[in-house]
């Protein structure tokens, strides 16, 4: 049971009742019992899409890819250094864009080969991590990216003002020739500031949520500073959007996922959803997917306001590390899992491990075999035997790693996204959790406007406080 394009195949037989048994496998009956929903799902978001409220889905026709070059090309020779600024949906995306498709040690390599400036994400406020970047930047060669589509977020805003601060004392006036802004076309603090200092900034198109914004500036711009053939992502995009129109469920890889992960979780409890690339480069993708469908699909409220508290909680993992790590709980641990490997069809290189290295005949049989072949042989040993135990798996198989394949995996999972998102019956394209922890994080931080939200915590941890530390 596979759904097959040309440099692509999701293969969910292992999902099926046919291969694993009934009590974990899903049943045809099931995909019958639910052709009728997801079909209509599927109506809704072409019919959204019409009404132009989907607008993540128009992403890999975009125009403005030139502008980014443009900026790019003018910043590139003069900069050592890129810092991105971000969080969440501002970050994840970029961050798993280069690490795919960038060198795995791009910021170590000398700059005569290196592919653009050595890139920084910081996407976190710990202070440690802060000054040890400091230590290692020469702000005079540094460009900054700071990106928040509300430009407003205190973890962002924080860090933006700190790097404002040094960079005016290493350049004086000229540290707007070093800030490139993303932030809302319009509205917000960055936006402001953007065009009070005539700063070089990009628009988060409205309407994409951070998490479905690495097509976007937000993801193509830090990809095009390290040389990533950006208009191939989205060519990759717009194929995989094909796919993603038919509405025979079979047919359509994003709305077949959807309610195959979906039947998982409902119909045989398997609540937690693992990514699990087989290929370092794919790490951060699964990190980006675990902050996709997390925030998306975790919702206390269905779109008609009712309770529902639901979402499948994604894992993120890694092929072939953690076999030695969390495979022990996959296998022999709750029936609550649904894998999903995600598996390349050939690396960028070849690596042989080389006759005679061995020692002694208990190892020979390791000389001449490839580690290619090695990472092969591991992940399918990982499915069978998962497969054998009635573990429910299914893998996405890309035929090689580039623009082209990535712009449609990342395209195709948020297609899923959406589906999913129809079919647990809430909206994925909210995050009201998110909104609550920023709006309690300036009331403790003294935003004006904000002062109940940080009295209210302040009374609780005061309440709290009644615990002594024995002496
Ligand atoms: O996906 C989302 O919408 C969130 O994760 C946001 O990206 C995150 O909260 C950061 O928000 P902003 O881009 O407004 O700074």
């Amino acid at each position: 049971m596979i759904w097959q394009a040309e440099d692509i195949y999701l293969d969910y037989s292992n999902m099926m009742a046919e291969v694993i048994g009934d009590e974990h496998g899903i049943t045809f009956e099931e995909i019958e019992g639910i052709r009728d929903k997801a079909g209509e799902v599927h109506r809704r978001v072409q019919h959204e899409r019409g009404d132009d409220k989907l607008p993540f889905l128009n992403l890999p026709y975009q125009e403005g890819i030139g502008e980014i070059k443009c900026v790019v090309d003018d910043l590139r020779g003069s900069a050592h250094t890129l810092v991105v600024l971000g969080i969440g949906g501002s970050a994840l995306g970029g961050r798993a864009l280069i690490a795919a498709l960038g060198h795995p040690f791009h910021n170590l390599l000398p700059a005569e080969v290196r592919k653009g400036p050595r890139v920084f994400f910081l996407d976190n406020i710990d202070p440690d991590t802060i000054t040890g970047l400091l230590d290692v930047l020469d702000l005079s060669q540094t460009v900054v990216n700071v990106i928040s589509k509300s430009g407003s977020t205190i973890e962002t805003l924080s860090h933006f003002f700190l790097f404002l601060s040094l960079l005016n004392g290493r350049l004086g006036p000229d540290w707007r020739k070093r800030v490139v802004v993303t932030t809302d076309p319009s509205n917000g603090p960055l936006r402001r500031l953007a065009e009070e200092e005539g700063l070089v900034s990009f628009s988060t198109p409205p309407g994409v949520e951070g998490r479905f914004s690495v097509l976007t500036p937000v993801g193509l711009l830090p990809a095009a500073f390290i040389g990533i053939d950006i208009e191939g992502l989205l060519d990759g995009a717009a194929l995989t959007d094909k796919w993603c129109r038919e509405e025979e469920l079979e047919a359509n890889p994003a709305l077949l996922n959807a309610a195959l992960q979906y039947l998982a979780h409902v119909k045989k409890v398997k609540g937690i959803s693992v990514m699990m690339p087989y290929a370092d480069s794919l790490r951060e993708v699964a990190d980006w997917y675990r902050q996709l469908w997390a925030e998306s699909l975790g919702k206390k409220k269905d779109v008609q306001g009712r309770l529902v508290y639901v979402g499948p909680t994604p894992v993120k993992a890694l092929g072939v590390t953690d076999q030695h790590s969390q495979l022990q709980l996959y296998l022999e641990g709750p029936y609550d899992k649904v894998i999903t490997f995600m598996a390349l069809g050939s690396f960028s290189h070849f690596l042989k491990i080389p006759e005679g290295g061995s020692w002694g005949e208990e190892t020979a049989y390791l000389e001449g075999k490839s580690l290619n072949e090695l990472m092969e042989a591991e992940r399918r040993a990982t499915e069978f035997v998962l497969t054998k135990n009635s573990r429910s798996n299914c893998t996405i198989y890309l035929k090689e790693l580039n623009p082209r394949t990535l712009g449609g995996l990342f395209y195709l999972l948020e297609v899923q996204t959406a589906f999913a998102g129809g079919l647990y019956g809430i909206n994925p394209f909210d995050q009201p959790a998110v909104e609550e922890g920023k709006r309690l994080t300036c009331g403790m931080m003294g935003r004006r406007g904000f002062e109940g939200e940080g009295e209210e915590i302040r009374g609780w941890i005061k309440g709290r406080n009644v615990y002594k530390v024995p002496r």
